[in-house]
């Protein structure tokens, strides 16, 4: 029986990169969990490595983020990125500045190669150090160029390293960008080795990873007997009570449970929460049918999901109540088929970027909680009474598993849709939101638009975002004109960068023009007219994208109903993104004839004035809207 622990733990100092880090370690097989900076040591101690991220913080001041010294004095490899290597430096002894400038973006990374013997350290050093004086290059490095591209975001940098210490890479503005203490195993990097823009990045992570010696034991077939023991020993007696969404991780789990324990001891509910697409309810039960699942149910609860959620604006509000709706639909389905509360635990699909992102990281700012980690779930989970089996897994990992319990790809495949479904996708509002100075903010944009041909306004209506390392709540700006992808890409870079109050754009489709003081915001909440009249695009967008076969490449294609009304109607916004783990995400570039397709097939549907096509990435948009 193979026993998969975590071989190397990420702590994370607030990163928007923290999961990418976790997930490049797990494509190498070796399994990765991410922690908070005061994690005990306990908690740790049998660690092959660890990997302190990076973080918005400066180690300096009161920003900076607590943590546990001992890390340091584990005796394991250590691998500091950015603010993880100036804490590092730090707390060894050496000094953190503030930069003169703030680096951020591509950067030339000389990689130092030792040829003069240093006696000092050739008499200290181990047998592998001496070798290095020869002309080598740390084993860090191994395997790589005498100079790389590296991709750089600080402000701070290391201005004296700690004893001991030794740089092993600079750039032209950081002497000290990569350093190690080769006796002690400790390395520091200034740049980002897990993000794509350091094309050798995972190289240098795959090179930690050795020096760590980590077991190379994870995989989905391994995961899955592992699995299959805990849950049985979790359930014990007991029965497993499931609510199945249709969506890829939800099934996976139910499959998942099902292989443990038997389909007799696993009751699995589909609630129609009436946030569904286009006859999807009816799918979901056929799917589940044909697998021979006679322990799935379904019921339609629209009406209860509605009618909480009547005259709400607030998206976090909206998300709460749901999550809450849910559970009461669930206790009344349970109470119907009058099981004994003691003998059920709650199922859950939930993954671990969910359980992350809503209380992993006790700094990161929380705008979204995810509906799997409501108040109620939150008090059951303290209970005992909820399990989780995916819970460690990212998506592309549920996807492998899906594969292992021999799902057909149909159901492993589909894109995410998130647990609220079109009530996150139907923006409310009750009046516009103000916008601070928003003459001059228009001014700025066309100031910023006329290097790129185009002109914009701001729209005042909300949206969710991540900036930096932090989540924002700020407005979108219109572009018209150019339409040329890079264009689009370049103004709306230019426009969420240097102007505060916009964290996202959208490229005007239709109509060809809009006068800015003839937009208004509709008064609107979520209704099933609403929702009906989404129902009825998404439908239009995805059997387009289907019968054009250009959805291979998309992620996910959110479609947004949004109250901006030029003649009483509303407006729709489409977001089809690339992406490899919705960690982050890249505005999807679909051929112009399909898009223009679209537009028209949406223009003639009654009540829509307008459609504008999503040209941010994320960061600094998120994918979903609220
Ligand atoms: P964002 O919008 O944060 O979304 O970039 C990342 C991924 O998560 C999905 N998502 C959700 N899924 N409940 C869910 O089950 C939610 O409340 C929720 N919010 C976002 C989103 O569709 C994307 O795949």
């Amino acid at each position: 029986m193979v026993s998969l622990k975590p071989q190397i733990y990420i702590l994370d100092f607030g990163s928007q990169y923290t999961h990418l880090i976790a997930r490049r370690i797990r494509q190498l097989n070796v399994y990765s969990e991410i922690k908070l900076p005061t994690v005990s040591i306990d908690e740790i101690k049998d660690a092959k490595g660890i990997i302190l991220s990076g973080g918005p913080a400066s180690v300096y001041d009161k920003t900076a983020i607590k943590y546990n010294p001992e890390i340091f004095k584990l005796n394991v490899p250590i691998l500091g990125l950015c603010y993880g290597q100036q804490l590092m430096a730090q707390a060894l002894g050496g000094k953190v500045s503030p930069g003169e400038v703030k680096e951020y973006g591509f950067a030339e990374l000389e990689i130092e190669k030792k040829k003069t013997s240093n006696k000092k350290q050739g008499k200290k050093g181990s047998r592998k150090g001496k070798k290095a004086e020869n002309g080598k290059k740390s084993i860090l490095f191994a395997g790589l160029k005498d100079t790389e591209i590296v991709w750089m975001s600080h402000g701070d940098y290391v201005s004296k390293l700690p004893k001991g210490f030794e740089a092993i890479g600079g750039t032209k503005d950081c002497k000290a960008a990569a350093f190690e203490n080769r006796k002690e195993k400790m390395y520091g990097l200034q740049f980002h080795p897990e993000v794509t823009h350091t094309p050798n990045g995972m190289k240098i992570i795959e090179n930690f990873v050795k020096i760590c010696k980590a077991k190379k034991n994870w995989t989905m077939h391994n995961y899955l007997k592992q699995a299959i023991e805990e849950i049985r020993q979790k359930v014990g007696k007991r029965n497993v009570f499931m609510l199945i969404s249709g969506g890829v991780d939800s099934t996976v789990a139910f499959s998942l449970l099902n292989k443990a324990l038997g389909s007799s001891r696993v009751y699995g509910l589909n609630i129609d929460n009436g946030f569904l697409r286009l006859n999807e309810a009816e799918w979901i039960v056929k799917k589940m049918r044909s697998l021979g699942y006679a322990n799935f149910h379904q019921v339609d609860a629209g009406y209860e999901f509605l009618d909480a959620v009547r005259g709400i604006t607030d998206p976090e509000q909206k998300r709460k109540i749901i999550g809450k709706v849910f559970i009461e639909v669930q206790r009344k389905v349970l109470q119907s088929l009058k099981l004994n509360h003691d003998d059920w635990l709650l199922g859950q699909g939930t993954i671990y970027p969910d359980t992350i992102e809503t209380q992993g990281t006790k700094h990161a700012d929380l705008i979204k909680t995810h509906h799997n980690r409501v108040e109620i779930i939150q008090k059951m989970i303290k209970e005992g009474k909820v399990i989780e089996p995916l819970m460690h897994l990212y998506k592309d990992e549920v996807r492998e598993l899906g594969k292992e319990l021999k799902l057909p790809d149909e159901l492993i495949w589909r894109q995410p849709f998130p647990g609220p479904g079109l009530a996150v996708r139907v923006l409310c509002a009750k009046k516009a939101s103000s916008i601070k100075n928003i003459n001059k903010v228009n001014k700025t944009l066309n100031v910023i638009g006329r290097f790129h041909e185009v002109t914009g306004f701001v729209v005042p209506i909300k949206s969710v975002g991540v900036q930096g390392d932090n989540r924002t709540y700020r407005h979108p700006a219109v572009i018209i004109g150019n339409s040329s992808w890079d264009t689009l890409f370049k103004a709306s870079g230019d426009f969420t960068n240097k102007i505060r109050e916009i964290n996202r754009a959208i490229f005007l489709l239709y109509p060809g023009k809009i006068d800015p003081k003839r937009v208004k915001i509709k008064e609107t909440y979520l209704t099933k007219q609403r929702l009906d009249l989404l129902r009825k695009v998404t439908e239009i967008v995805d059997m387009t994208v289907k019968q054009k076969r250009v959805g291979r490449r998309i992620w996910q294609f959110p479609v947004v109903l949004a109250p901006i009304s030029l003649k009483g109607g509303e407006s729709i916004i489409l977001r089809p993104v690339y992406s490899k783990e919705a960690m982050t995400a890249e505005f999807a570039k679909i051929p112009w004839p399909v898009v223009k397709l679209i537009v028209k097939k949406i223009m003639n549907v009654k009540g829509i004035d307008a459609v504008f096509y999503d040209v941010t990435n994320k960061p600094p948009a998120t994918i979903e809207w609220e």
